[in-house]
């Protein structure tokens, strides 16, 4: 069943285009991953499906309705209920241990604070970052921050994680691990991803992928990388 939807999504900054008609899909549980160059919209195109952004035309639709046109008050707070997002780099508090760092949105939430470190170690647990659990962003590889990042996403159990470049700031091993972890929990737990990236190799993850080139859905599917570099090699 289709759980977020875009047509003809359109979004421009002053005279420059960044999205020129977008239509895209995502199933419940689905991991999409939408590539392409620098520049071409994909992150203009989070921020339009996760309500940061309102489109200059087109819509969104998040289980079948309208999404776009409600107030910001409401798709901030659907935002905090049913959203999750991971960005390149976790931006996790310094100064908080990681179990502090998930339990947190949980403790804005109002939840209390047993219960909340309790989920937070669970999900510190499915991230596989449970040996870090008491130490501090300084004290964790980058890596591990970036886990605890996704826990800290996740905890709240959202329906669609939206992932900018998750692992733009690890090395291949590291986002491996990240990747491993988030399509394992995401696919258990029934959550949606849109995972955004301009490595083919991380965009392999997903169910399914889309390619965005100058702000519109390439329909041959294919990369901006298919011709070949003058090497032979991909990139
Ligand atoms: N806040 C902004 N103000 C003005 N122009 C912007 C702004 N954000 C993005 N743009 C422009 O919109 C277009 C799409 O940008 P966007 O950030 O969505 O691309 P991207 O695919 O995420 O790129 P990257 O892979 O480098 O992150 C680009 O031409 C960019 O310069
Ligand atoms: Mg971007």
């Amino acid at each position: 069943m289709t759980l977020l939807q875009a047509r003809g999504l359109v979004k421009s900054y002053g005279p420059t285009p960044a999205l020129r008609g977008v239509d895209l899909e995502v199933a419940e549980g689905e991991i999409l991953a939408v590539t392409g160059p620098s520049g071409c919209g994909k992150s203009t195109l989070l921020h339009c499906l996760s309500g940061i952004l309102r489109p200059d035309a087109g819509e969104v639709l998040y289980g079948g309705q309208r999404l776009d046109t409600r107030s910001e008050a409401d798709r901030s707070r659907l935002r905090r209920t049913d959203f999750g997002v991971l960005f390149q780099f976790g931006q996790l508090v310094p100064e908080l241990t990681a179990a502090e760092n998930v339990a947190l949105p949980l403790l804005l939430a109002g939840q209390g604070r047993r219960e909340a470190r309790a989920a937070a170690l669970t999900w510190l647990e499915r991230l596989d970052v449970a040996d870090v659990a008491d130490a501090r962003p300084g004290e964790m590889s980058g890596g591990q921050q970036q886990r605890c990042a996704a826990a800290r996403a996740l905890v709240t159990e959202p329906r669609v994680l939206f992932a900018d470049e998750p692992t733009g700031a690890l090395d291949a091993l590291a986002g491996e691990r990240l990747l491993a972890c988030l399509t394992r929990t995401a696919h258990e737990r029934h959550t949606s991803i849109v995972l955004i990236t301009h490595d083919a190799s991380v965009a392999a993850y997903a169910d399914r992928e889309i390619t965005l080139r100058d702000g519109a859905v390439d329909p041959t599917g294919l990369g901006a990388d298919i011709a070949p570099a003058p090497t032979g090699g991909r990139r």
